[in-house]
């Protein structure tokens, strides 16, 4: 499978920082890479940004709403995302279930919207500190699997994120021994979920990714790709990510 590295901006990204995709544009059609390269912008810059990509990368959303239309105030729909060119979204990233208290059944809901709407789906699972010094990482990445992962869901529109909520934004990775391990888990809870169809979901590695460790991440087995947080905000250290992955994993 090629491997596919999504860049996440999370709430940054002003009209000024449409140079920084320019800049990733010219980097792929100068040398296309093995892995496709995708990035995940705040919905305001989405349509720019689909220009700025000019066709060399996709661009996604970083959340949407279950709902199609109607009196949601605020909220942008994954019909809308698509309207604005892009072609993914993430859906149950830590920061939505932790500071938006997001459960299994609306994140859930938002992949169905979002696979409805005929987005590529990134549906993200994860344990916390706590739960990881309990013990509890593969039980708790199963039960979100459960939860979050419609089971009519096709593989081809399917993308699992494997982030530890301790890892993101605090320069802390598990080990690759670590990565492995749950990788490998959360491709058993896949198959069991949604038939041979769970062989092929790409399951990416986030957390803390950088250039400097990418190509050891990317390595390992059951790592399909990465969901870069904060080095995707420098088009230079995200190309040396996209460029670390290999022709295939
Ligand atoms: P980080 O974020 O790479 O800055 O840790 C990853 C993410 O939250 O998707």
């Amino acid at each position: 499978m090629q491997p596919l590295i999504a860049g996440n901006w999370k709430m940054n990204g002003l009209t000024a920082q449409l140079d920084c995709i320019e800049t990733i544009a010219a980097a792929v059609r100068t040398a296309p890479p093995a892995a496709e390269v995708l990035l995940c912008l705040p919905a305001t810059l989405i349509s720019r940004g689909v220009r700025a990509a000019a066709g060399q990368f996709r661009i996604g959303g970083q959340n949407c709403a279950s709902e199609v239309s109607g009196p949601f105030t605020g909220d942008i729909s994954a019909q809308m995302l698509r309207d604005a060119g892009a072609t993914a979204v993430i859906v149950g990233h830590s920061e939505r279930r932790q500071l938006y208290d997001e459960t299994d059944v609306m994140v859930a809901a938002k992949a169905e919207a979002a696979w409805q709407a005929g987005l590529v789906t990134i549906i993200c699972v994860g344990e916390t500190s706590e739960q990881r010094l309990e013990g509890q990482t593969l039980a708790v990445c199963a039960a979100q699997i459960d939860g979050s992962v419609p089971t009519g869901m096709a593989a081809s529109a399917n993308v699992v994120a494997y982030e530890p909520r301790w890892a993101i934004g605090t320069g802390r990775i598990p080990t690759l021994q670590e990565i492995a391990q749950v990788h490998a888990h959360i491709r058993l809870c896949l198959i069991a979920r949604l038939g041979p169809a769970g062989k092929t979901v790409p399951i990416l590695y986030g957390g803390s990714v950088t250039a400097a460790d990418a190509h050891k991440i990317l390595a390992v087995p059951e790592v399909g790709g990465a969901l870069v947080g904060g080095a995707s905000l420098n088009a230079a250290e995200f190309e040396t990510i996209f460029r670390a992955a290999p022709a295939s994993t």
